[in-house]
């Protein structure tokens, strides 16, 4: 038997975007836009920080487990507090899943180059992992469907998704749900919900509860918390209750819970990142059209370019690496010919359009791209 088994061999270690400061050594530069990791622009929640702050005299305690951040959002979305669950990032919490779950004989589904996040935790399991393509670009819900095998354990869905940034509608997903069989529990990801819910086609799935469904959310994204490290989430009780067996007894940190319940507080600080995302999103997909890219419209804080190829991928990364700007290259996830922009300031908006066209403009003249 080999110390490390063959699942865990063949796996790569998660690659995070480049820090902004090996960035700036690298090319000896004054500012680095980070466009890589789909953070908040603008940092973190300032209610978060204040909340975090006035707990700071608490840290030689043991925390809770997360009791009073579930018992804020059980009062916020009027449900029981056995139905919600808070760890350490979304990703702690679908570690949990996993670990609570999966047998190894079942099996997850979800579509090709999903949030490489959970690519990475699903496949750590040893389990049997099956993708369908996407259907431009989209979750391809009716080709899901027809895969599910007696074997099916685990679907995971992010809506929005990440990289994609593409949705699907309350009917789409009702359409699907009915070949999903009870026994099968659906990971309904929406890290992304925020920037997509004002959106009349966008299905906030605290409107559609399932028992076999859980939602998962995290204060990373539009509240400025990655750094954190705090998560949440929703599902029936029965689900909760043992995911509650597996999770480590004392996570999410005491910071991190009150940073976490800070945040929710902060509808200031939630409708300045909706706009200035918004303004984001409009102006990188109307400047990257603009340079002739292929951009898929995105819901979320991020775009994803098509390009023709994996080297003209690379080579644009590398050409705005150098102009202090880092975006994310896709080939981690299954996308070696695609890069995902983050919305930043409108500064560094701007410098990421600049840095493009400077990049493309030269390999244009150089006949190398198209
Ligand atoms: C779809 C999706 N889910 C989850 C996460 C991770 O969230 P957290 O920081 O809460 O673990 C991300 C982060 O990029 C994501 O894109």
């Amino acid at each position: 038997m080999p110390l490390v088994p063959p699942y865990i061999e063949s796996l790569r270690p998660y690659e995070a975007g480049r820090t902004i400061e090996s960035v700036r050594r690298q090319y000896g530069l004054n500012h680095v836009a980070k466009l890589a990791s789909n953070e908040n622009p603008l940092g973190a929640s300032p209610k978060a920080l204040e909340a975090m702050t006035r707990d700071l005299k608490g840290l030689s305690l043991y925390p809770n487990g997360g009791l009073d951040l579930r018992e804020v959002l059980a009062r916020e979305y009027d449900v029981k507090l056995d139905n919600v669950i808070a760890g350490s990032g979304s990703e702690g919490i679908m570690s949990n899943i996993i670990r609570a779950f999966l047998c190894d004989d079942d099996e997850v589904l979800t579509t090709d180059a999903a949030f490489i996040g959970f690519q990475v935790l699903a496949k750590s399991r040893g389990v049997k992992y099956r993708t369908v393509p996407y259907d431009n670009w989209h979750y391809d819900l009716p080709a899901l469907a027809a895969q599910i095998n007696e074997n099916t354990k685990i679907i995971y869905l992010a809506n929005p998704n990440n990289p994609t940034g593409t949705i699907f509608t309350r009917h789409q997903f009702d359409e699907f749900y009915q070949h999903v069989p009870e026994r099968v529990l659906i990971i309904l990801d929406e890290a992304y919900f925020e920037y997509a819910k004002d959106n009349p086609r966008y299905p906030d799935s605290m409107h559609y509860r399932y028992d076999n469904v859980i939602t998962l959310r995290t204060f990373s994204k539009i509240y400025g918390l990655a750094g954190v490290r705090i998560g949440y989430g929703f599902a029936h009780e029965e689900l909760i209750r043992n995911l509650l067996k597996v999770k480590l007894p004392f996570e999410p940190s005491t910071p991190a819970q009150a940073a976490g319940i800070g945040a929710l507080a902060d509808k200031e600080f939630l409708h300045r990142s909706l706009e200035l995302n918004a303004r984001g999103l409009r102006y990188l997909t109307d400047g990257l059209q603009g340079l002739g890219m292929k951009v898929i419209e995105s819901q979320a804080n991020f775009v994803m370019t098509v390009l023709d190829s994996e080297q003209d991928a690379s080579r644009i990364f590398e050409e705005l690496l150098s102009q202090g700007v880092v975006v994310r290259p896709l080939k981690a996830f299954g996308l070696p010919n695609c890069i995902r922009v983050s919305t930043g300031t409108d500064e560094d908006n701007q410098l990421c359009i600049e840095a493009w066209r400077k990049s493309y403009g030269a390999n244009v003249a150089a006949g190398r791209t198209g």
